[in-house]
């Protein structure tokens, strides 16, 4: 079973970041496979796993979410990170901040992280 859990708050500095490492890295503990999904233009969970430079990263929340959008082929599981406590992650950097713009006048835009997440589901 895959279960998907959401951290999130509109207010910064409220541990969403650090609440999801350490959930994240406790639940590859016990065993289960972990992707962690950054979902913050600044890159903070992708930089505090050790990808100090998210903006040189070109595979991210970002990117997929665009290769969703304009329906091109592409490879759900291709860079994806993996760091060394057994979780994978998804990046996200600065382009996160662009897509939002564009996102206002997308089709189904509330669905687009959930087809991807359906994808990894898989
Ligand atoms: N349980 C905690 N106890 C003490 N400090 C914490 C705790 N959780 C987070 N912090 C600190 O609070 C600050 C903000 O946390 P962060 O996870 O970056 O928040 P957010 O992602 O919501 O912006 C960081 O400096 C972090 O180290
Ligand atoms: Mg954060």
């Amino acid at each position: 079973m895959c279960r998907v859990i959401c951290l999130c708050n509109q207010k910064g500095g409220v541990s969403k970041t650090t609440s999801t490492v350490n959930l994240g890295v406790g639940l590859a503990k016990e065993g289960n496979r972990v992707l962690l999904l950054d979902a913050d233009s600044q890159g903070s969970l992708t930089a505090s796993l050790g990808f100090v430079e998210p903006d040189d990263i070109s595979i991210t929340l970002a990117s997929v979410m665009m290769d969703i959008i304009n329906e091109e082929d592409f490879k759900p599981k291709e860079g994806i990170l993996h760091h060394m406590e057994d979780v994978d992650l998804l990046p996200a950097n600065i382009e996160l901040s662009a897509l939002e713009l564009t996102m206002g006048t997308v089709m189904s835009r509330e669905v687009i992280l959930k087809e991807y997440i359906e994808m990894m589901r898989a």
